[in-house]
């Protein structure tokens, strides 16, 4: 069993990131929290609050690996079914994270985003997004979006809205509407669509997570739960999406190109493949 056990890490200690394309944004369904914690005879929320130090690390991971763009599921529009004690606390750790993490989102240079529908929010909570958000707007080592009372569907439904909104005249003449036009409208259309989706916990789905951005998304799935995802499954991640060939619909095979890497970007990548060579995480 040993033996099975070093073997797998011999081989992932060759997993390098050298050369490898990094995603320019990565997406993920942060998923498993509550069954980490009940695996350990402890409550739910002490996942999730094992959830945020893990969230910690992986934004610190992409500002090291130089992945501009970073959008995680934190709570969904569907979320609010689970037992009010939970929802409760999922929103105090919310207020709370973004209170304590301000100063290091600060000084760490990450411009933070909360995408869904805050209107449903707590007026304490939507005040210290728009406080969080206005003293991280002109970061720009990493935009984090964080997604809270967000929905695939309540997405393309508020761009509906606007669309209508902004050019009544469409309803008219609705050929006019074209795909590029209505992307602008839906959340985070100033950045590149996710090139990599990953989801911890096992589940294979989508969970009503960017749906109109995800179309050509490659997808990781790991059966790591969330508070446990490290460096070794972001290395796995990346080393999946480098070796995907991306068509995009189209029927050339476009692989990724691995040109244009720069001898500084490799040394970033050296870091972390050494650290996660040694399991410590970054
Ligand atoms: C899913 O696990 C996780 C959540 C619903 C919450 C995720 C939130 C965080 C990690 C905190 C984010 C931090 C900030 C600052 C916004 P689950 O409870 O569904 O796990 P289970 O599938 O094991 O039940």
């Amino acid at each position: 069993m040993n033996d099975i056990k070093e073997f797998e890490e011999e081989k992932l200690k060759k997993i390098s990131l050298i050369n490898k394309k990094i995603p320019q944004h990565l997406a993920v369904i942060m998923d498993g929290n509550g069954r980490w914690a009940q695996s350990r005879g402890l409550s739910r929320n002490v996942g999730h609050e094992q959830g945020v130090k893990t969230l910690k690390k992986l934004i610190k991971q992409c500002i090291h690996l130089q992945l501009k763009n970073l959008t995680v599921f934190a709570f969904s529009s569907e979320n609010w079914s689970r037992p009010s004690n939970e929802v409760s606390f999922l929103m105090s750790l919310f207020k709370k994270a973004i209170k304590k993490e301000l100063n290091e989102l600060i000084s760490n240079n990450v411009k933070l985003k909360i995408i869904g529908n805050k209107t449903a929010l707590s007026k304490q909570l939507q005040n210290l997004i728009h406080e969080a958000e206005f003293s991280t707007q002109n970061n720009f080592s990493l935009n984090l979006n964080i997604g809270i009372n967000y929905g695939g569907k309540w997405d393309i439904i508020n761009g509906v809205k606007k669309l209508l909104k902004n050019r009544p005249d469409l309803i008219n003449s609705p050929d006019l509407i074209s795909e590029k036009d209505f992307s602008g409208l839906l959340s985070l259309s100033e950045l590149p669509e996710p090139d990599l989706l990953i989801r911890t916990g096992g589940e294979r789905r989508l969970s009503n997570f960017l749906l109109w951005k995800l179309a050509y998304t490659e997808l990781f799935f790991t059966d790591t739960l969330w508070p446990d995802f490290n460096s070794i499954d972001l290395v796995r991640s990346i080393d999946y999406f480098s070796s995907r060939k991306r068509k995009f619909g189209g029927d050339i095979d476009i692989k990724l190109s691995k040109k244009n890497i720069s001898k500084k970007e490799n040394l970033n990548r050296e870091k972390i493949t050494v650290s996660y060579g040694y399991k410590e995480d970054v």
